[in-house]
């Protein structure tokens, strides 16, 4: 059976994708760890899932911007997290969620610009994840291709105030990319640099972060990778800002997210690189750094652990304002773990990590197994 997933609006029978069209993912993990496979937000897309259990298919029809998929086209794809669980293992060689049911297999129609190896790059990792193959990325219409490429820094003088803008659907409290940021500006702030912070995460805040990035000179979004990508909330916010600005900007980038090796950023990456020249911006490159996911579930002591490195990147950013340097490049780790590595965390590491999900689930009120699959098949 396949499964087609409109937003494209116009042309084919408007109500029905109106009531398809969801929320965006925020990131709340109950899907995961409080009520394993169902989401918490209660619209259509309880409707959405139930098919996809039955569907070994999955076409998406997606409108583009940025040379990728446009917010909605986004969000429909992070809100297929509960189709996984929160335990980690290896799948053909990479540390990936384990599947609740069955393999999906996905295609994409996309209309306007696009980047199309990026899209096919991506069909083909999302579809891994989720156990199965790309049907590839197919173009509605015949417009050019588009590939991504922005102006590096053209600043020469050294920060004095930074914009951060924090990406993540998830409230400010939980925020995984919160502690980073606030460890990351202690650094910063021994430099000298001041800074504020907007958070994408409450709409409120919207109109204060777009007057923020258009009247300042460097800006910094700190974001969760989401399906291998650019959270739908945070591309949402991106396609509110005009394509012109009257004074010249900087956009550098902090991306982090679940997974450790440095290569599953490489995508998103690819994406962050285009973006400024879009906005009008040069750009001050990405720091990356995967691991990120604990921060919400371990302990306090090892969370400080893995933050505490930011704040030596705090420093390097006060003295050079951007991402574009040898030591911000190490910083990412390894690319792919040699197959000793691999197998000493599947042991050692990931029975850890999936035992201290199950005991966090539990402290959350979670009565089911976490593998649990609530929709047949
Ligand atoms: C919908 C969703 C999709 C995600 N996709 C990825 C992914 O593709 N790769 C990854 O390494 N982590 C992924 N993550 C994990 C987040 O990047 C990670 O938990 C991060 O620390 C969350 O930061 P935050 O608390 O600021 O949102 C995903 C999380 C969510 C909720």
């Amino acid at each position: 059976m396949n499964l087609v997933l409109n937003t494209l609006g116009a042309s084919i029978d408007k109500e029905t994708i109106i009531a398809l069209l969801p929320d965006n993912c925020m990131g709340c993990n109950q899907c995961w760890l409080k009520t394993p496979g169902i989401c918490a937000i209660k619209d259509d897309y309880e409707n959405i899932l139930k098919k996809l259990v039955k569907a070994d298919n999955l076409w998406l029809v997606f409108d583009t911007r940025f040379g990728f998929l446009d917010y909605k086209g986004k969000r429909m794809m992070d809100r297929i997290m509960p189709m996984l669980n929160m335990t980690i293992g290896f799948r053909d060689g990479w540390m990936r969620h384990e599947l609740r049911y069955h393999a999906l297999n996905i295609g994409l129609l996309y209309k306007g610009a696009a980047d199309q190896a990026l899209l096919e790059d991506w069909c083909k990792r999302t579809a891994a994840n989720i156990g199965g193959h790309s049907l590839g990325a197919i173009p509605l219409d015949a417009t050019s291709s588009m590939v991504q490429n922005s102006k590096h820094s053209t600043l020469n003088s050294k920060p004095t105030h930074i914009v951060i803008i924090n990406g993540s659907p998830r409230v400010q409290k939980y925020s995984n990319t919160d502690k980073i940021i606030h460890t990351f500006a202690q650094g910063m702030e021994e430099g000298g640099v001041t800074w504020e912070l907007h958070n994408l995460s409450s709409r409120k805040e919207w109109s204060a972060a777009r007057e923020a990035f258009l009247n300042n000179e460097r800006i910094l979004i700190a974001f969760p990778l989401y399906v291998e990508c650019v959270p739908g909330l945070m591309l949402e916010f991106l396609e509110t800002l005009p394509k012109e600005r009257k004074q010249h900007a900087e956009i550098s980038f902090m991306l982090h997210g679940g997974m450790d090796e440095g290569n599953e950023f490489r995508l998103c990456e690819r994406i962050l690189r285009g973006l400024p020249e879009q906005l009008g911006c040069s750009y001050g490159g990405t720091l990356i750094h995967g691991g990120s996911f604990r921060i919400r579930t371990a302990p306090a002591d090892q969370v400080a652990k893995m933050v505490t490195p930011y704040i030596e990147m705090g420093r390097l950013f006060a003295q050079k304002g951007n991402f574009l340097s040898p030591e911000a490049t190490k910083f990412t780790g390894m690319e792919q773990y040699p197959w000793l590595i691999r197998k000493m965390v599947s042991l050692l590491f990931l029975k850890k990590v999936n035992g201290e999900f199950e005991q966090f689930a539990k402290d959350w009120g979670c009565t089911r197994p976490l593998g649990d699959k609530p929709y047949s098949e």
